[in-house]
């Protein structure tokens, strides 16, 4: 059975207390910047590049980052020694880089109100970003994963809620399009920009000019430079300060990495012709009457949605 905040599911990451404390009372400050994103879609990578821009590549380079953005709406179970994200980000200095994977809803308080954080989402073709949750969750040692299917016919069915998943499982999934289609509709909006993978693997510097505008950073040749080399795929699978596989290889099960792959069109090793076609008329459906348009130039998805 879910759990439900309000109307909304409570993601399996989440409780619904901390959700309860982010959309009524968390304190918000204008300077403060959100990554969020639906989970797998460049969270980490997009977090890394604000953070060489807004806390610089030193302090970047050596401070963990689950301690210098922490994931706000994830729940720690109490008996963890550590303090939950939510509350490490108020011992935070200002400015703050805070992730989180939360529809606008949760949000509404600060994004209606004349001013309050920025927020950066990054989206991702849902062929590929369903092949990067399979492999995270089947990756993961965790008890609450216990459920996830390990065939990926049967996990895409689940992730789409179509029959054939696991109908029965206790894993509660975000519904992509829900979380994508309501931050698309706040596009136009002054503090939200919109990112996407594909743009990110195939013009960085393009899309580091965009955000470093959004967050008025001034953008030196050298920053540019230290941004690129740190956040380069192979940088960033090294680096013990993001790359959990790294600090925590008993989370993880033998020959798995949470910097995986970093391809655009992974999905095409996972999915048969035939269930990307049928995926393809789901997604279809599902963006009906959207102008959305997760595509990009090298988005292998070209709906124009
Ligand atoms: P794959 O599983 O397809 O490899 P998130 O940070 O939201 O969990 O997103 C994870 C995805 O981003 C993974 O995709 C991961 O490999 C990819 N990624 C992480 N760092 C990256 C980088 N520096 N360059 C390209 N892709 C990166």
């Amino acid at each position: 059975m879910s759990l439900y905040w309000r109307d909304w599911p409570v993601p399996l990451h989440s409780s619904a207390e901390v959700l309860a404390e982010l959309a009524e009372n968390f304190q918000f400050y204008d300077d403060d910047i959100l990554v969020n994103t639906f989970p797998k879609c460049g969270t980490t990578l997009v977090q890394e590049i604000v953070s060489c821009l807004v806390l610089g590549p030193e302090r970047t380079r050596t401070t963990d980052l689950k301690l210098r953005s922490p994931f706000i709406d994830l729940n720690l179970p109490p008996e963890l020694p550590v303090p939950r994200p939510i509350d490490g980000a108020k011992k935070l200095d200002r400015p703050r880089v805070l992730k989180t994977h939360l529809p606008p809803a949760f949000h509404m308080r600060h994004l209606v109100a004349p001013s309050g954080p920025r927020n950066i989402i990054v989206m991702r073709n849902p062929k590929d970003a369903i092949v990067s949750t399979y492999h995270h969750m089947t990756s993961a040692r965790r008890d609450e994963l216990s459920g996830v299917p390990q065939e990926f016919s049967q996990f895409w069915r689940m992730m789409l809620g179509i029959p054939g998943g696991a109908e029965n499982t206790e894993i509660v999934v975000h519904d992509f399009f829900d979380f994508n289609l309501s931050w698309w509709s706040m596009r136009r909006h002054s503090r939200v920009l919109i990112l996407f993978y594909e743009d990110l693997i195939v013009d960085k510097t393009a899309e580091v000019k965009r955000m470093a505008e959004f967050l008025s950073t001034p953008l030196t040749e050298a920053l540019l430079h230290s941004v690129l080399q740190q956040t380069s795929f192979s940088a960033m699978q090294s680096n013990p300060m993001v790359n959990i596989t790294l600090t925590d290889p008993e989370r993880w099960r033998p020959g798995s990495n949470f910097i995986r792959r970093g391809e655009i069109g992974d999905w095409k090793r996972h999915f048969s012709a035939e269930d990307a076609e049928l995926v393809d008329g789901i997604i279809e459906e599902k963006l009906a009457g959207s102008v959305c348009n997760f595509a990009t130039s090298e988005c292998e998805l070209n709906l124009i949605f």
